[in-house]
């Protein structure tokens, strides 16, 4: 006997409601609002033990995302560790501080392996055979890595001066790279087009509706290593702003379905101060998106016009957060703080998410009351470039113990 096909959930507009088969399809063609997975309500869902007993990737919370059936690709991604780290508590005055440490995903070392995993099953669903996306880079990496695990074709677009180690980190897999001359914002508008012409499955277009869903993973995960509990405050770093919203929904789900009890979590966002166009609209508290070119070395985070940013702003507002954007000076801070206290060394998003921390507990809006959990996203070795003068200071010597035994004596000595 065959194992039973894997399939896509049928689409719903958010906007007006229209109701779409499964299908590679991410915008309302009555509306355009965004179309989301439908999930019955009466579907079976595992209890707390049922779940725990899983093997330990993002496919034990399956019920809660948008396939039914085994899962026929990256099978092994997800459930990466949750880390308590009370000295960076004690240093930026919180009660309690996590880390979701997404800096060590499998495969390619970010939250997007998350993703991706669920858009390569959409994809298997929908009998879609090439795969593509628009990325700032670390999405890159993780569907030309799968994809390549896979067996499909991968088109990937990018813009021109990502970092080094995100364009190697994605061509070495054997995908077809195109870097584009314009900013994350004119890739995605090419990818959209591209899309409409082939019959490919573009992760980031249109099968977004499916692939958002998989960052729900990361707030189900925070909930059953906390001990099926959740939080006070989560931090996030934003982009698009699907992630944050994606947390979001997580948590709801888990507490609508009785999997945790309590109160949903403040949701903080952090985005550089170079390309911060949610954070603006929170602390305006209205309006729409104002779209902005970008300038920061936070190169993953540099969307003008994030697409998801002002459900992003609606869902910080309503949980009772708020937003922070930090200089590249401060993310540079951010990297090291994080280093230096939990051995942890992330990208420049995840720089954002702590130096993000860091001005929202200076203002007030995390305290000694807060359990808080940091998302850090990004792996740090594909951004080494901007800490980089860390070793310029580094001492050099001779292979000789004589030079040891000075080096001794002078990092004795009391700092002039
Ligand atoms: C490392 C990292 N963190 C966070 C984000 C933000 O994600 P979103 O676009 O869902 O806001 C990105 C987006 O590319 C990223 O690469
Ligand atoms: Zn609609």
């Amino acid at each position: 006997m065959t194992a039973p096909r894997i399939e896509a959930h049928r689409l719903r507009c958010r906007a007006c409601g229209a109701d779409y088969d499964a299908q590679a399809l991410a915008i309302c063609e009555n509306c355009i609002g965004p179309l989301e997975p439908v999930y019955s309500d009466r579907r079976t869902r595992p209890d707390r033990a049922t779940i725990a007993r899983r093997p330990p990737s993002l496919w034990r919370y399956r019920e809660w995302l948008p396939l039914n059936g085994e899962p026929v690709y990256s099978t092994e991604t997800g459930f990466t560790p949750l880390i308590e780290s009370p000295s960076l508590a004690r240093t930026l005055g919180a009660g309690r501080l996590w880390i979701k440490n997404d800096s060590v995903s499998h495969p390619s070392l970010s939250f997007k392996d998350r993703v991706v995993a669920v858009a390569l099953n959409a994809a298997a669903a929908l009998d879609l055979d090439t795969v593509g996306c628009a990325s700032t880079g670390n999405l890159a990496n993780a569907v030309a890595a799968q994809a390549a695990r896979a067996g499909l074709p991968a088109w990937v677009f990018i813009p021109e001066d990502l970092e080094l180690a995100k364009v190697i980190g994605t061509a070495v897999y054997g995908a077809r790279v195109v870097r584009v001359r314009g900013t994350y914002d004119d890739v995605n508008r090419l990818c959209a087009q591209v899309a409409d012409r082939n019959n490919w499955g573009i992760v980031n277009v249109n099968l977004r509706s499916y692939y958002g869903e998989g960052s729900k993973t990361v707030a189900f995960e925070i909930a059953e290593q906390l001990g099926w509990r959740l939080p006070t405050a989560v931090v996030a770093p934003m982009a698009g702003g699907s992630l944050l919203t994606k947390l979001h929904k997580g948590f709801r789900e888990f507490l609508a379905d009785e999997i945790v009890a309590g109160g949903i979590p403040r949701m903080y966002g952090a985005q550089a101060a170079g390309c911060a166009p949610i954070v603006r609209l929170v602390e305006k508290g209205e309006g729409r998106i104002e779209p902005v070119v970008p300038d920061t070395i936070a190169r993953s985070l540099a969307i003008g016009s994030p697409a998801d940013g002002g459900y992003a702003a609606r869902v910080i507002r309503e949980t009772g957060g708020w937003a922070a954007a930090v200089s590249d000076a401060d993310i540079v801070t951010g990297i090291t703080l994080l280093a230096e206290h939990t051995g942890v060394f992330t990208e420049t998003a995840g720089g954002v998410t702590v130096a993000g921390a860091r001005a929202l507990a200076m203002t007030g809006r995390l305290t000694a009351a807060d359990e808080v959990v940091l998302c850090i996203t990004g792996n740090g070795l594909k951004t080494a470039e901007v800490v980089q003068d860390q070793i310029e200071s580094l001492p050099v010597i001779a292979p000789s113990l004589r030079e040891v035994s000075d080096l001794l004596d002078w990092a004795a000595a009391p700092a002039a």
